[in-house]
């Protein structure tokens, strides 16, 4: 039997695109996903590289000073993390204690009101839920050394001088699915299916589709990601950054790449920490994903700088607290302490990070705005 909300947008024949799809079976205030209590971590549904750990955070803290640097330390410096999950990588770098923390407003941006009610949890400096005005206002003015501040929030301010980053969002957002037929595209639209369950139709693509799929060398009638909703997140994000960085991390590749998956390997679907079903069954009871088309994001607005993970890491300084973590483990081992096993536990983390088949070969792209 199909949930109430999707029934409703689909009786008397009615098609919704696989995007609307997505938007209903993920983040439907009542029946979606994430409203349901589905989330990242050990205790969640699929581990992301700030719940492997507090190493990642550091980095990232690492990463935010350089950026405050560059930006002749401006006070406040705002980072708006988007799709902050739990809050798991705030609580990370609140820890690393960056030199920018000071200066420091740390917004959780996350559109489940489920999972903003976890952010006050373990995070000292939590001035609670921002929206319009006031967090336009939290945005804008000076700290004056007494930070960091953090707040949780359902969307950016106006306006920041910092850094918009993002883990694992874009492939959460909603993407339509398109192919190319000869000189034509089409998409996939979901309908209710004769035994009480979805199906998928194809039916004529939006005008222009044709032309970017041919442009991105993507072989006929083979179905891609058509990632519409993060190109557009992206162009908003990049419109609020007065000065700074726009930083995503997530897994993807070119459309052609992707178009060469077999069994369209590039969508994914996440339950419970094991794969899912078929991305039509159970809508609400798992996470449906898609592999980032990399080259569709940049197609409004080029990436400044493109990385791994792996290498992103690296250039933070990831290989040195390493081998300080095994000088540590090495000297303490016999009787190991708290920081002994933190020491261990960090090369434990770094290999999951930097691995080539897994977190190390996420894309991280950057867009600098007046830096
Ligand atoms: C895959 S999780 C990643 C969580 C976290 N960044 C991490 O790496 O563990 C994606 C998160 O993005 C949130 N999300 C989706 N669309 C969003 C949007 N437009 N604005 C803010 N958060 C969004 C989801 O609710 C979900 O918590």
């Amino acid at each position: 039997m199909l949930p109430p909300h999707l029934a409703r947008r689909l009786s008397g024949g009615g098609a919704i695109t696989f995007a609307e799809y997505l938007d209903l079976a993920l983040y439907d205030p009542q029946h979606g996903f994430y409203a349901a209590g589905g989330r990242a971590g050990v205790r969640g549904d699929f581990l992301t590289s700030p719940e492997v750990g507090p190493l990642f955070g550091a980095l990232v803290a690492r990463m935010l000073d350089q950026l405050w640097e560059s930006l002749g330390r401006p006070d406040p410096f705002v980072v708006a993390d988007v799709g902050a999950g739990p809050g798991t990588l705030a609580r990370a770098v609140r820890v690393a204690d960056p030199a920018c923390a000071p200066a420091l407003v740390y917004l959780l941006v996350e559109r489940s009101a489920s999972q903003r009610a976890m952010h006050a949890e373990h995070l000292p400096g939590w001035v609670g839920e921002r929206h319009g005005e006031q967090l336009d206002q939290l945005a804008r003015d000076p700290l004056g050394g007494g930070g960091p501040r953090f707040a949780s929030a359902a969307a950016l301010p106006r306006s920041l001088t910092g850094a918009v980053i993002a883990n694992e969002l874009l492939d959460n957002l909603p993407f339509e699915v398109v192919r190319l037929r000869g000189d034509a595209a089409e998409e996939l639209v979901v309908v209710a299916a004769d035994d009480g369950g979805l199906a998928a139709q194809a039916t004529a693509a939006p005008a222009g589709v044709a032309e970017e799929l041919a442009r991105l060398g993507v072989p006929d009638g083979v179905w891609v990601p058509w990632p519409a909703e993060a190109r557009r997140w992206l162009g908003q994000a990049l419109v609020r950054v007065r000065r700074g960085a726009v930083v995503v991390f997530d897994y993807g590749a070119p459309t052609a790449e992707l178009a060469g998956r077999p069994e369209l390997g590039w969508l994914r679907t996440f339950r419970g920490h094991d794969r899912g079903g078929h991305p039509l069954d159970d809508p609400g009871g798992q996470d449906i994903t898609a592999d980032v088309a990399i080259d569709q994001l940049q197609l409004d607005h080029p990436a400044d700088r493109v990385r791994s993970q792996a290498r992103l890491l690296r250039d933070l300084g990831i290989d040195e607290l390493v081998q300080d973590g095994r000088r540590v483990w090495g000297e303490r081992a016999a009787a190991p302490d708290l920081e002994a096993l933190r020491a261990r536990s960090r090369v434990r983390e770094a290999e999951a990070l930097t691995d080539p088949e897994g977190l190390g070969a996420f894309v991280v792209l950057e867009w600098h705005v007046g830096l």
